[in-house]
C-alpha cells in the first residue's frame, strides 16, 4: 500500500473506559468482519482476559475505510496492555504507530493508568486524539472532562470526539479523524530491510506467530532474515496481516504491520522491541532503546498437592514458552518441599501466571510472599542480585543493600488525601508532588517497590472505597538499612515465611506477624513458641497455649459413629495443613501472616 494511505494508531485508555467496545466498532464499522462473526470484544482473545476485563497480549488488527475525500485507507490498530506491568511492552508497540486515540471515560474522567499511558504515547512522538466515550449515559460530562484531559494531561481537548462505543454515536467521526488528524507513516522501500518485532507468543497450530512493523525495506515470503539482538537466522514460512483472523499477503512494505512465522521454537527467542532485518545486505544499525523486559517481583510456587510437582513443573514451561518476561528455576522449601521461585513483571502478571496455572491446568498452589530483587554488595565488592529472603547470605559477609524504588502517580478525590498520604507516608515513602485538578487530587511519590508488591494496591483501594487509581515505573535502586527477619515455629525456622524488612520497621512487623500466626495456627497438645528474629536476635515472641483436651472427648464414649466423623473431619482438615517439625500450619497462614493491616 501506498504510504500515504496508512495510518497506523494504538488506543490508550483506563481499564473499563471502553477500549475494546471502541475496537469492535471500529472494526464492524468498516465491516472489517461480518456481522454474524462478530463477538463482542474481538480482541481480547484469552478467557482470563475477557473475565477480568484486562487486556494482556498486544493485539492488531487491519481495516480498509473509505472516507469522505473517496479515498480507501488502510488502518492498523494495535491494542496495548492496559495495565502497568506490561508498561514495557507498551511503550514498544507505541513505537510502532504514529497516533493515538486517547479514549476517557465522560462519566468518570482521567485515571492515573491512562496518564501513564498518554506519556508514553508522547514519549513516541504522536499525534494524540481525545475521545470521549460512554456520552449516552445520563451521567456523561463532556465539557468537565474535557477541561480535566487539558489540566491534567496538556493536551488540547477542544476537538475531543464525542462518542458513544456501546450505541454507534461518534464512530464515523473517530474513523474521519484517524485519517485526517494522525499522520502516515515513513519509510523507504529501496532501503535495506529494518523491522520492529512488536510481540510475539505461541500458537499450538504455527507455532510461534511474530507481529512486525516494516520501517524500512521489504518482507516476502521465503525470504531469510536476521533478529539483531542475538544474531539468529530465520526462513519466513508464512507471512500476512490480521483481520483480525490471519490472512495471507504477498509482502509487507515500509509502514506496514503484520505477522510472519519462522518456524522459531519458542517465544523466549524472539525479543519485544528487536529489530529484523535481512540476512544479507542488512541494515546497518538497530532501531534505537531495545531493551528486554525484566522480571521485578518473584515469589515461590509451590503445590498444595506434593505429588502434583511434575504437572507443576509441566504447566510452567508451558506457559514460559508463551511468555519470555516470565522466568522460573526449581527451589525447595524445608516448609514447602519442591516448586518453583518464579519472576515476573509485577503483581498483576503474577496474579494472571497463578490464576492460570489453578484454572487451566488445576494445581493448587501455595504462594508465597512476593518479594522485590535486592542488590546486595558483598565485603569482597561483589554485587549478587538477592530473589528470595531465604537466600540472603552471611551478614558478616555483606557490606550493604540496595533495594529497588518507584515513582508512583496516584489521581484521588480530595476527600480522601489524607489517607492515601498516610498510607504512602507508612510504607517509606517520600513525597515528590502535589497538583489538584478539579476535586482530584494527583500525588506524586517515591516508594520502596518492596513496600508496594504486597498489599499496598489492596490497602488503597479500600481507604479510598475504590475511587484512586494508582500507576507506577520503576526509577532505580537506593541503598538502604535492610535486613532479613525470619519466622521460628516451635524452634524451626520456616522459610517461607522470612522476609526482608527495613531496621526501623522490623519490631513493628516481626509483632504484627507472630500475633497474627498466633491466631492463624491451630493449638497443639504442647506448647509452641512463635517467634520472630533478626540473625540470632529474637525481636518479638507469642505463645500459643496447648490444647487441653481432645475434641472427641466431648462425646463421652458413647457415639463412636460422631468420634469416627470427627476424626474424619479432622483428617480432611489436616490435608490443608503443611507440618513444620512438629507442628501443622495451615496454608493461608502463608498469605494471610505477610498482610498488614
Ligand atoms: P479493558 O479491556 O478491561 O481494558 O476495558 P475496556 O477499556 O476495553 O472497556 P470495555 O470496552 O470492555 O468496556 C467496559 C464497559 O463499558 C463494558 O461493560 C461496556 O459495555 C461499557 N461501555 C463501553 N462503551 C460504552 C458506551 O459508549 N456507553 C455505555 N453506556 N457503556 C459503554
Amino acid at each position: 500500500t501506498d504510504l500515504s494511505h496508512i495510518r497506523n494508531f494504538s488506543i490508550v485508555a483506563h481499564i473499563d473506559h471502553g477500549k475494546s467496545t471502541l475496537a469492535d466498532r471500529l472494526i464492524q464499522s468498516t465491516n472489517t468482519v461480518a456481522d454474524r462473526d462478530m463477538k463482542a470484544q474481538m480482541l481480547d482473545s484469552m478467557d482470563i482476559e475477557r473475565e477480568r476485563g484486562i487486556t494482556i497480549k498486544a493485539n492488531t488488527v487491519r481495516i480498509d475505510y473509505l472516507a469522505d475525500n473517496g479515498e480507501t485507507y488502510v488502518l492498523n490498530l494495535i491494542d496495548t496492555p492496559g495495565h502497568v506491568d506490561f508498561a514495557y511492552e507498551v511503550s514498544r508497540s507505541m513505537r510502532a504507530v504514529e497516533g493515538s486515540l486517547l479514549v476517557v471515560d465522560s462519566t468518570q474522567g482521567v485515571e492515573a493508568q491512562t496518564l501513564a499511558n498518554v506519556y508514553q504515547a508522547i514519549d513516541a512522538d504522536h499525534e494524540i486524539v481525545p475521545v470521549l466515550n460512554k456520552i449516552d449515559l445520563p451521567a456523561a460530562e463532556c465539557d468537565r472532562v474535557a477541561e480535566q484531559i487539558e489540566d491534567v494531561i496538556g493536551i488540547d481537548a477542544s476537538g475531543a470526539i464525542r462518542v458513544s462505543a456501546k450505541t454507534g454515536i461518534g464512530i464515523h467521526e473517530t474513523l474521519e479523524a484517524i485519517v485526517n488528524l494522525l499522520p502516515a507513516p515513513k519509510g523507504d522501500r529501496d532501503a535495506p530491510l529494518k523491522a520492529m518485532l512488536v510481540d510475539s507468543w505461541y500458537d499450538s497450530y504455527l507455532g510461534v506467530i511474530v507481529l512486525v512493523r516494516i520501517v524500512d525495506g521489504v518482507m516476502k515470503k521465503g525470504d531469510r532474515v536476521k533478529f539483531m539482538s542475538n544474531g539468529t537466522i530465520h526462513g519466513i514460512d508464512k507471512i500476512g496481516v490480521f483481520r483480525p483472523q490471519m490472512q495471507d499477503v504477498a509482502e509487507l512494505g515500509p509502514g506496514e504491520i503484520g505477522f510472519i512465522t519462522a518456524s522459531i521454537k519458542q517465544v523466549r527467542d524472539t525479543r519485544v522491541g528487536d529489530t529484523i532485518t535481512s540476512e544479507r545486505k542488512g541494515c546497518d544499525a538497530p532501531l534505537p532503546g531495545f531493551k528486554p523486559a525484566q522480571p521485578v517481583v518473584f515469589c515461590g510456587l509451590f503445590p498444595v498437592d506434593s505429588s502434583e510437582f511434575e504437572d507443576l513443573r509441566d504447566a510452567i514451561d508451558k506457559l514460559a514458552l508463551n511468555d519470555a518476561s516470565f522466568s522460573h528455576e526449581m527451589e525447595t522449601s524445608a516448609a514447602l518441599g519442591f516448586g518453583f521461585r518464579c519472576g515476573f513483571l509485577g503483581l498483576l502478571h503474577l496474579e494472571v501466571i497463578r490464576d492460570r496455572i489453578e484454572r487451566e491446568y488445576n494445581i493448587e498452589l501455595i504462594t508465597t510472599a512476593p518479594s522485590v530483587v535486592y542488590h546486595v554488595y558483598m565485603r569482597d565488592g561483589e554485587m549478587v542480585e538477592l530473589h528470595n529472603p531465604a537466600d540472603m547470605p552471611d551478614l558478616t559477609l555483606v557490606d550493604h543493600l540496595e533495594e529497588p524504588r518507584i515513582k508512583a502517580t496516584i489521581l484521588v478525590p480530595d476527600e480522601y488525601l489524607g489517607d492515601v498520604l498516610k498510607l504512602c507516608q507508612d510504607r517509606r515513602g517520600v513525597q515528590l508532588d502535589l497538583t489538584y485538578a478539579g476535586s482530584r487530587a494527583m500525588v506524586v511519590y517515591d516508594l520502596p517497590l518492596n513496600e508496594v508488591v504486597f498489599d499496598f494496591y489492596d490497602r488503597l483501594k479500600s481507604v479510598t472505597k475504590g475511587y484512586a487509581s494508582f500507576d507506577y515505573q520503576m526509577t532505580g535502586y537506593q541503598q538502604d538499612n535492610l535486613v532479613k527477619m525470619s519466622v521460628l515455629v516451635n524452634d524451626e525456622p520456616v522459610d517461607a515465611l522470612s522476609m526482608m524488612v527495613h531496621r526501623d520497621r522490623a519490631e513493628q512487623r516481626g509483632r504484627a506477624m507472630v500475633e497474627k500466626l498466633k491466631d492463624l495456627i491451630p493449638r497443639h497438645m504442647f506448647k509452641i513458641p512463635i517467634q520472630a528474629a533478626i540473625g540470632g536476635k529474637v525481636i518479638a515472641r507469642e505463645t500459643l497455649s496447648a490444647l487441653r483436651k481432645d475434641v472427641t472427648a466431648k462425646c463421652y464414649g458413647g457415639d463412636a459413629s460422631r468420634k469416627r466423623k470427627l476424626l474424619d473431619k479432622q483428617k480432611a482438615g489436616k490435608k490443608k495443613m503443611r507440618q513444620f517439625g512438629k507442628v501443622d500450619i495451615p496454608q493461608e497462614a502463608f498469605i494471610s501472616a505477610l498482610k498488614m493491616d
